[in-house]
């Protein structure tokens, strides 16, 4: 990863901070200067320089792919998982507290060069230089109370690392990566922690990246995963983020859509599984029973209506969209019918929720550790929601063509009025550096 990445992941930096002495998002609620230019409901475009004043900078020698960021509120301070380094930084103006190198060992790095170089170049696209392969990329960078789960992809064999958060180098637990971690340092993945310990991680199980899988490891409940090389859990997915909500683990992702019959295209998803799911038992063993997932709708209205999502997946165009979803409106088709084809010849269609109401657990008014067989069935028929979760407003809130944004900041600010405020980065391979937008949305409700 050349030094765009390190470009990209010090905007990304100072994204962070010019969102602190903007002075505009309190979290006790907004306090909007009439003057700001926040306040305005069309969106402001600020260049780069004009933040100068604003911005720190932080930058090791010699340390590239600053991809991780993650806080530790207690100690006021940035932790940033870089190629073979952790940083702790302090928030205020990126200055450096401790820094914790986390190299491959020699073996491990002899095994991935040996492995094949031709190999692992065949896997990896343009971009990452091929001496730069057999390396530890940090991918999950996680606060866990007092302590911080990391994992790196270690020269393709994944580890992960439980060290105390205010001493990097003190490490307690070194277990396997392996689901929990990408192989490779191109696959996209997301990974959180619940405060029961539960490790959710949606990533490639594998070396190649064709066994994806959202997981659940660690903690106190059953391993589970996605069922394994089902196009119709998960295909060829591309994993965003995961938030871990009331009774259940939202993850956000893209996808190849089986739904669609002509032609390849890529669908933006939200999926969930609840927390509290064991399994089946003779079916679904060691799967989810509680697993669903349904499209987002992002997209320009007009004669044709114009998919950024599908955009995506063929690189034609470069335009972006921001879209803002309720989590009231995700709810609301999960809890509707869903869409289902009988056989690979029949045509898709929407079938009634056999269990409208499920709020985890609610089945046969007991625990669902009594899932009959019949539930069993279901839920290995029934995956993919029948209705499109709408956006909060139909347009999207920023749209620019040409570009593609990189990079999305939300704060969201407590108040009578919800406000989100949004940064965007984004930049043209020609015409770096980038600009950034910076708009305010009046949201209501949740
Ligand atoms: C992290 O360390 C604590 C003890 O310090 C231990 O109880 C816990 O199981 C460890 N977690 C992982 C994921 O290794
Ligand atoms: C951090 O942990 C390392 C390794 O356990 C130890 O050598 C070092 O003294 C610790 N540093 C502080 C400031 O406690
Ligand atoms: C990961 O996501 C980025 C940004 O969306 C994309 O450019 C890249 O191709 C993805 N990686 C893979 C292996 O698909
Ligand atoms: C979580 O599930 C329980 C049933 O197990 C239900 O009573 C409760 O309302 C659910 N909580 C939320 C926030 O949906
Ligand atoms: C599940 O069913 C068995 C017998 O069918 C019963 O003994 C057990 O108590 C049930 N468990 C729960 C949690 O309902
Ligand atoms: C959530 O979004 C839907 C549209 O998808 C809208 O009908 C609903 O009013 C929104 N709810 C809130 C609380 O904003
Ligand atoms: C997506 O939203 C657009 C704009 O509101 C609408 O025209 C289109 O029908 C929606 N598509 C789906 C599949 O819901």
């Amino acid at each position: 990863m050349g030094s765009s990445v390190t470009q990209h992941a010090l905007l990304l930096l100072q994204c962070m901070l010019v969102l602190r002495p903007g002075g505009v998002a309190s979290r006790r609620g907004p306090v909007l200067l009439p003057e700001s230019p926040c306040h305005k409901t069309e969106h402001p475009l600020i260049p780069h320089s004009a933040m100068e004043p604003w911005i720190f900078r932080f930058k090791a020698e010699g340390t590239v792919d600053y991809s991780q960021l993650t806080f530790d509120p207690g100690q006021n301070e940035l932790i940033v998982g870089a190629r073979n380094h952790l940083f702790r930084l302090n928030l205020e103006d990126l200055t450096l507290i401790q820094e914790a190198e986390w190299h491959c060992d020699e073996f491990t790095k002899g095994a991935c060069f040996s492995r094949g170089k031709s190999e692992i170049t065949a896997l990896l696209f343009a971009g990452v230089f091929p001496q730069e392969e057999c390396q530890n990329y940090i991918r999950v960078l996680l606060v866990n109370g007092n302590r911080l789960f990391t994992c790196g992809t270690n020269a393709f064999t994944p580890i992960c690392t439980n060290r105390t958060l205010t001493n990097l180098t003190e490490i307690h637990d070194q277990i396997s990566g392996m689901a929990r971690c990408p192989y490779n340092p191109l696959h996209n993945s997301t990974a959180l922690i619940t405060s029961s310990g539960e490790l959710y991680a949606a990533t490639a199980m594998d070396f190649s990246g064709r066994d994806p899988a959202i997981y659940r490891s660690l903690g106190g409940l059953p391993p589970l995963r996605t069922a394994q090389y089902n196009s119709k859990w998960l295909n060829e997915p591309n994993f965003v983020s995961s938030y871990d909500i009331g009774n259940f683990t939202y993850f956000f992702f893209r996808e190849n859509a089986v739904e669609h019959d002509c032609g390849r295209t890529v669908f933006s998803r939200a999926g969930r599984v609840c927390k509290n799911d064991i399994g089946g038992r003779f079916l679904l063993e060691d799967t989810w029973t509680t697993f669903m997932k349904a499209r987002l709708n992002c997209s320009r209205p007009g004669e044709i209506p114009f998919n950024y999502n599908e955009l995506q997946g063929t690189n034609s165009i470069a335009a972006s969209a921001v879209c803002a979803f309720n989590l009231s409106a995700i709810s609301q088709v999960f809890n509707g019918p869903f869409k289902y084809q009988e056989n690979s010849r029949s045509a898709w269609l929407p079938y009634p929720n056999p269990n409208p109401d499920f709020q985890c657990g609610t089945i046969d008014s007991g625990s669902y550790v009594n899932l009959t067989e019949r539930n069993l069935q279901d839920a290995q028929k029934f995956l993919l929601m029948h209705e499109v979760v709408q956006p909060v407003v139909p347009v999207p809130y920023f749209m620019e063509d040409n570009v593609r944004f990189t990079h999305v900041a939300v704060d969201v600010v407590q108040g009578k009025d919800m406000l989100f405020h949004i940064i965007l980065w984004y930049y043209q391979e020609s015409a770096f550096p980038s600009q950034s937008v910076h708009g305010e949305l009046p949201i209501g409700g949740d």
